[in-house]
């Protein structure tokens, strides 16, 4: 089946129920989502699929045939070339093991694409993802942050 990965078509021949979790890190080789519960509640595992925030490991790789899914090596090119999003984070010094972090980041992201000014119940609404670290309040900070600087 083929898909587009990081705006990048990718064909992958293996069986259409294989979480897309494993499909990705395994077959196509972008470890940047991660493994955590692998039952659909923690969020590490999040990816974009066609903008919206998806957990990859209860979803199968035949479910994103023909879609535009991004993980966070997608979300920018380089260094050089960090979304808003992402440099607020490094200033806020987000992250601490950095385990829930990519995931933390696209659903983020897809927040601030859907609702570009949300208040800070709205963040905390949207943001399922968990983080054994305790990341939250900086996490907030990082958003706010950007959707000041985007308004
Ligand atoms: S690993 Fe997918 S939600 Fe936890
Ligand atoms: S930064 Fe460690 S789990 Fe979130």
């Amino acid at each position: 089946m083929k898909l587009t990965l990081n705006k990048r078509e990718k064909v992958i021949d293996i069986p259409g129920e294989t979480p897309s979790l494993w499909a990705i890190r395994e077959e196509l080789g972008d470890e940047s989502l991660k493994f955590g519960c692998g039952k659909g509640i923690c969020g590490a595992c999040t990816i974009l699929v066609n903008g919206e925030p998806t957990k990859s490991c209860v979803t199968r790789i035949e479910e994103l045939k023909g879609t535009e899914v991004t993980t966070l090596s997608g979300l920018s090119e380089n260094d050089q070339d960090l979304t808003n999003l992402q440099k607020n984070w490094m200033e806020e010094n987000v992250a601490q093991c950095g385990y829930c972090q990519p995931g933390q980041i696209l659903n983020a992201y897809a927040l601030l694409k859907s609702n570009p000014s949300p208040t800070e119940q709205e963040i905390k609404e949207w943001m399922y993802n968990l983080c054994r670290c305790g990341t939250y309040p900086r996490i907030i900070k990082a958003i706010k942050k950007t959707s000041e600087e985007n308004s």
